[in-house]
């Protein structure tokens, strides 16, 4: 019988979840109501059948996403599964293929995912777009190079009267940031303040000045996790937000003040996070860098259009050819891509020039979320061109903030 690349109907949403459940060994849950199906839509699939039998599952959340002072519609790609029996046959291939087609007639200009293995993603245009960069610290540990610990009053709140000041907080301290989602309910609740963990209950500490409510670092607490004779609890922290350096120091010294936890780990912070420049011991973080997720231009001048720019004191133009894109040849050919200096932009398709960049679409997601600059990719060997206009570039795609995402879905 031949393989149907189709959506999945609601009375087959048991197998996409017990599908997830096997390839993850687990690691979402073991049953067909697991997370990966529960909060998945029919139509958000697009899977493969072998008759009525699932044999390949995929699905795209349409989230909506930080883009450097911008919100961009967002194809989040998960769930993506094979049973090890039909693998190697170019399933994810034909259902990569359809999915990219379906993500730029829905207006998702970018598409994202976290994958288990690059070598799968690369071939299909994705570039990293932003690292986990993980902590461990004594709470012993935890000073700062000048002295400040910060002014802030701190609150600590429990679940679920923390829910709506975090909220509030969070939106305002993504909105120039890049790849930080739009959290839905169902985000929050899983990524942020899941209390049934064996970590314990979500505490969230929340940090103000005269002005109101600066920041939050939401976490659990749980004894008997380290292994030190003194300080043997274990902070975990699950998510963190903060609009003033003073309110950042200010939760850094509340959990210092946790003098029985030998332990803080925070494993989803973003890379240009503050802490190495304000510890009085930066190595005592144990900072690890870890992948995180990864991104793809779906519809590269819908996506050049969409993002935020850095403003300009004065108007600045660059040119870049992707020679081929097999998987979406609507993006081949030559773009320009012109600022105003008064906020304008404007994206055309061009005839290649001299100044013209050349590159391919995977090493254009890395210059857009601005995790690398134009220089380094050259340098690297991805970006050809004169440097004339690898500086341009390095200068118009410049990022606020390092791209990140903290919620893995
Ligand atoms: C990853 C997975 C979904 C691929 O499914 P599949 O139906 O075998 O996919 P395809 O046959 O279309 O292969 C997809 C491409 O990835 C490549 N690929 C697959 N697994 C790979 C691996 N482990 N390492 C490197 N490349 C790999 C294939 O060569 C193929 O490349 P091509 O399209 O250029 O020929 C499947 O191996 C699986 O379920 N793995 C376990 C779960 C998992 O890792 N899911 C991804 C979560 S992000």
């Amino acid at each position: 019988m031949a393989i149907e690349i189709r959506r999945a109907t609601a009375g087959e949403m048991e197998q996409v979840g017990l599908m997830a459940a096997y390839v993850y060994g687990g690691a979402f849950g073991d049953g067909a109501d697991n997370i990966t199906a529960t909060s998945m839509r029919p139509e958000w699939t697009l899977c493969a059948f072998d008759g009525a039998k699932l044999v390949t599952s995929f699905g795209t959340f349409p989230f909506t996403m930080r883009a450097n002072g911008e919100a961009i519609s967002f194809g989040g790609v998960t769930a993506v599964g094979t049973r090890p029996e039909y693998r190697r046959r170019g399933l994810v291939r034909k259902i990569m293929t359809q999915a990219i087609q379906d993500q730029k007639d829905q207006g998702q200009s970018v598409s994202g995912l976290w994958a288990s293995q690059a070598a799968i993603y690369q071939r299909y245009g994705y570039a990293a777009a932003g690292a986990n960069r993980h902590y461990t610290v004594d709470t012993a540990d935890i000073r700062f190079f000048d002295g400040d610990g910060g002014a802030c009053a701190i609150e600590r709140l429990s679940m679920p009267e923390c829910i709506e000041p975090a909220k509030g907080l969070y939106r305002r301290f993504i909105a120039n940031r890049f790849g930080y989602l739009h959290r839905s309910s169902i985000l929050w609740a899983e990524n942020v303040f899941d209390g049934s963990s064996s970590d314990g209950p979500v505490y969230m500490a929340l940090a103000s000045d005269a002005e109101g409510p600066q920041g939050y670092v939401a976490y659990t607490l749980r004894a008997n996790k380290v292994g030190h004779r003194a300080r043997a609890q274990e902070i975990k922290i699950r998510d963190v937000a903060w609009l003033t350096l003073d309110a950042y120091r200010s939760l850094w010294s509340f959990l210092a003040g946790h003098d029985l936890v030998g332990r803080v780990l925070w494993e989803n912070a973003p890379v240009d996070d503050p802490a190495p420049h304000l510890f009085s011991e930066p190595r005592m973080l144990h900072t690890d860098d870890r992948e995180g997720t990864w991104m793809r231009l779906i519809d590269v001048p819908a996506a050049l259009m969409n993002r935020g720019y850095l403003p300009a004191a004065e108007p600045t133009r660059v040119s870049f050819t992707i020679e081929s894109d097999a998987l979406a040849p609507w993006n081949e050919g030559t773009w320009a891509l012109e600022l105003d200096g008064q906020g304008g932009k404007a994206v055309n398709q061009v005839e290649p020039s001299k100044d013209s960049l050349t590159l391919s679409v995977k090493t254009l997601a890395s210059l857009y979320t601005g995790i690398h600059t134009a220089l380094e990719l050259s340098q690297a060997g991805l970006i050809f061109g004169p440097l004339s206009a690898v500086q341009t570039a390095n200068a118009m795609f410049t990022t606020y903030f390092k791209p990140h995402c903290p919620d893995h879905y």
